[in-house]
């Protein structure tokens, strides 16, 4: 399970992947941080199909079309804002990555990217947000094994290596 897992330093939008997830808000409206970036490499054919799902709860995962970008489909979920770690923020980014792809097996896609939800603006600690990611997902491969690869993208080094570093401990 382990091998089917890959870390990359960059842009998710950049990626040829069938899915790729977005770190959205309930509104599912767009945003900022790589939701803004999704949306504007996207174009307005993804707004257009948001406004009709009527919004995700948190810890939830919508699936759209992609439009202009190289993957297939997007992936919408919302992860929870950070308030300390004592409000069921653990319980609900797990929830996430758990919808992810269940999401994504009932769509038949085979590979998925994930940029690290929730440790932007929701302020979650890079550190407990990987260490939920990765368990969740080495927990879903086993599960779903239609689901072949799985990328995690970070966009800055200092968090590629807090994912690496995670990921060998495991
Ligand atoms: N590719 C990969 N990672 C990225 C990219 C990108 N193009 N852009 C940002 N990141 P954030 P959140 C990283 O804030 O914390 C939005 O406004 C970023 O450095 O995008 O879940 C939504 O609409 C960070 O490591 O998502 C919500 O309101 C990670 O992606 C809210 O922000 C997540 O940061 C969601 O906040």
């Amino acid at each position: 399970m382990k091998e089917q897992i890959h870390l990359t330093l960059g842009d998710l939008t950049r990626l040829k992947v069938d899915a790729i997830v977005n770190a959205a808000n309930k509104s599912l409206l767009g945003g900022g941080g790589v939701d803004g970036a999704i949306h504007r490499s996207a174009g307005p054919g993804l707004l257009e199909e948001c406004q009709t799902l009527g919004g995700c709860e948190t810890g939830d995962a919508k699936i759209t079309k992609a439009y202009q970008l190289l993957a297939r489909h997007v992936i919408h979920t919302v992860g929870p804002v950070y308030r300390g770690g004592h409000s069921g923020e653990a319980l609900k980014l797990a929830s996430c990555y758990r919808r992810c792809f269940e999401v994504a097996a009932g769509s038949n896609i085979g590979s998925i990217a994930f940029p690290s939800i929730s440790t932007g603006a929701y302020g979650y600690p890079v550190g407990e947000a990987c260490r939920i990611a990765l368990t969740i997902s080495l927990e879903q491969l086993a599960k779903f094994t239609q689901i072949e690869s799985v990328v995690f993208v970070t966009f800055s080094g200092k968090d590629l290596l807090t994912y690496a570093r995670q990921l060998a401990e495991m």
